[in-house]
């Protein structure tokens, strides 16, 4: 019993400490994105993309910042980078896109030309461009994900062991 006890507890402190750690991710995150808006979102988890077609570098893509919301059938941002042999910047454009256009992420030989695209989730995310495949990734805003995917089940196991507990000591 005692044995019982004490991992009950160890399980206990774990799932609590990693929920925490969730939860405490996420109020973070969201407590960034209401920063940088600073202006109510037209729809829930509205955020903006740094946007331009076809601009010749990533300064130049970057120079107005974003000012309009992605529509709300969108989910990321995108990164186009088109680089020529010496490895310049010939084209960059970046949007607003939903998740389809995403999975194709990665760097791409087309001729003399290499294309490097990414996509990231999250509040004007797409300052960068990707220059090579470490960096051409579709990266999503793991905390968010993370409370959304992983809690029902730990809320679960959360329970179960409160209930477990809790009949063990007042039966
Ligand atoms: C892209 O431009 C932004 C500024 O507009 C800069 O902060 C960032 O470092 C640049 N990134 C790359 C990979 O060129
Ligand atoms: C990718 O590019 C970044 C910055 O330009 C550099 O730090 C990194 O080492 C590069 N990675 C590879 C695998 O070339």
């Amino acid at each position: 019993m005692e044995a019982c006890l004490k991992l009950t507890g160890l399980l206990l402190g774990t799932l609590l400490s990693d929920w925490l750690t969730a939860v405490l991710s996420r109020d973070f995150t969201l407590a960034d994105i209401v920063q940088l808006h600073l202006s109510a979102t037209p729809h829930p988890g509205g955020f903006k993309c740094f946007t331009c077609e076809d601009a010749e570098d990533n300064y130049s893509c970057n120079r107005w910042a974003p000012d309009k919301y992605c529509p709300r059938d969108t989910e990321f941002c995108y990164t186009h980078h088109r680089m020529n042999g010496d490895g310049e910047s010939v084209s960059v454009t970046k949007r607003c896109v939903s998740r389809d256009e995403c999975v194709s992420a990665g760097c791409m030989q087309h001729e003399a030309h290499m294309v490097c695209t990414s996509c990231c989730e999250g509040n004007i995310c797409n300052l960068p461009v990707p220059w090579n495949k470490t960096e051409a990734i579709f990266s999503t805003n793991s905390p968010l994900n993370r409370v959304i995917r992983v809690s029902p089940g730990k809320v679960a196991s959360l329970s179960i062991i409160i209930i477990f507990f809790m009949r063990n000591n007042f039966d």
